[in-house]
């Protein structure tokens, strides 16, 4: 029995991606790996959107030198970001290195292995606009109850921090009838919660439809009871998204809008085209008509010329906005991307500093927003046991907030009415209630 090890770096559409490489390897008989040691082909899944994922592909290679030199069949790929955008150069500054595979290359893995195993080694990189053939349900999937499901890849923006629009090169977006055929197999295989994945997920079209039409179709499919969609861009953030948002009731009440800054100044040097007032336009707007919405996002921090102003900015829209989770980072710059040539580069120092005051800020929202929950009643979708304590379950709530809580019963995919008894910063506990309990 062959056996294969996957590990992953970087976003969601990293770790679906991942879940397609399982699938095309268990086709071909592979089995899963508990350890490196046991695998006979380990695919490094990796990311580049910063400099540290990055040089840890190469810490991880040069582990993985090691088992090669025990084992000559093992088969080492780099895939990925970090393959897109190094190309051969892997070949070359890790040698032992058999296969190197884009993000947009995953259909021909089988093809790829074969000939690594033929010839030594193999790669293949998508050139910009080549399409992505990805045939549906054959990713090797948790157990659920949340299924990822890709509805396009790739991004036409040109954020000047960011290295996503060359490695993941343009948008190109998956039928509908795909997208439905996916979903309605993915329901009758039991998953209850479905994500929606696109780098610029709401920037979707196809024809006559958009993600809110897509909204709409996966809304009607028997067994489906929660969507969410990620990322989103504020500025493909259109009026019928929202109004979907507010019509639809499997479309979960929770949006993950990243605003990398509330400095009008950084965003326009970040290119990201919108303003502080139109992010916070489309906020209230939802905020007006999908009760109890929750927002998450991302925010960088020493962008180039990023002063103590346009900081206190950032600190001000999170205030203003009072975000559920914020993930943060500090600007890394990216080769081949504008803002690395710019002026005004701040001190590592200063951004860590500006990072660590982000997040003590973002903590405190977050345990005022939670204990604000204690006594207010959810619907908890059950994905499985608490790992904190084996009597508890664990699960998500539409809003995004985990939930632990006691129920031996409850299975995993179903929903539980749980009253919240206590907030802590990450999370929630709660108990579950009776028939009747009602929900508030
Ligand atoms: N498509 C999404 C996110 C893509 S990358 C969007 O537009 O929001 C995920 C996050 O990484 C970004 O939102 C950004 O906050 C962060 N990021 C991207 N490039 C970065 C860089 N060069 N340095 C630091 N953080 C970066
Ligand atoms: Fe990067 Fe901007 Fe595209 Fe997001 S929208 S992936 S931040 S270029
Ligand atoms: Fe990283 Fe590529 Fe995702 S750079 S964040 S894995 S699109």
């Amino acid at each position: 029995m062959k056996r294969y090890l996957i590990e992953t770096w970087g976003c969601q559409m990293n770790a679906h991606d991942s879940e397609k490489m399982g699938g095309i390897l268990a086709s071909r008989g592979y089995v899963p790996a508990a350890t490196a040691a046991e695998a006979d082909v380990i695919l490094l899944n990796t990311c580049s959107v910063r400099e540290k994922p990055e040089s840890k592909v190469y810490a991880r290679l040069g582990q993985l030198r090691r088992l090669k030199e025990r084992n000559t069949d093992l088969l080492i790929g780099v895939c990925g970001c970090v393959a897109q955008q190094e190309k051969a150069a892997i070949f070359r500054r890790a040698p032992y290195v058999d296969l190197v595979m884009g993000p947009r290359n995953i259909a021909q893995l089988g093809d790829l292995l074969d000939q690594a195993r033929r010839d030594g080694r193999s790669i293949s990189l998508a050139r910009d606009d080549d399409p992505v053939a990805f045939p549906p349900d054959t990713a090797a999937r948790g157990p659920g109850p949340r299924a990822y499901v890709t509805v396009m890849e790739g991004c036409n923006k040109a954020c000047t921090y960011c290295i996503v629009p060359y490695t993941r090169g343009r948008e190109v977006y998956r039928p509908p009838e795909e997208i439905v055929a996916e979903v309605e197999s993915l329901a009758g295989q039991g998953y209850r919660e479905i994500e929606l994945l696109g780098q610029n997920v709401n920037a979707y079209h196809s024809g006559a439809d958009d993600l809110a039409s897509i909204l709409r179709m996966i809304d009607r499919i028997p067994g489906v009871c929660r969507v969410r969609f990620t990322t989103s861009h504020p500025g493909h953030l259109k009026r019928g998204i929202m109004d979907a948002m507010r019509d639809l009731p499997t479309v979960c009440n929770h949006l993950h809008l990243p605003a990398q800054s509330g400095s009008d100044r950084v965003l326009e040097a970040m290119r990201r085209g919108y303003t502080r007032a139109r992010y916070m336009a489309k906020i209230g707007y939802l905020r007006s008509v999908v009760p109890g919405i929750t927002f998450s996002t991302d925010l960088i921090v020493g962008f180039p010329g990023e002063t103590e102003e346009d900081f206190r900015e950032t600190l001000s829209l999170m205030r203003e906005v009072e975000y559920d989770q914020a993930y943060a980072f500090t600007y890394s710059p990216r080769p081949g991307t504008p803002a690395a040539d710019m002026d005004g580069a701040v001190s590592e120092a200063l951004k860590r500093a500006r990072l660590q005051a982000l997040l003590g800020l973002q903590e405190e929202i977050q345990a005022r927003r939670n204990a604000a929950l204690v006594g207010r009643a959810f619907e908890v979708l059950v994905d499985g046991q608490s790992r904190m304590d084996s009597r508890m379950k664990k699960g998500r709530t539409t809003c995004n907030r985990i939930v632990h809580f006691e129920a031996p019963q409850a299975a995993r995919g179903s929903l539980v009415p749980v009253r919240i008894t206590r907030a802590h910063a990450h999370s929630l506990t709660g108990e579950p209630l009776g028939a009747g309990g009602g929900l508030t």
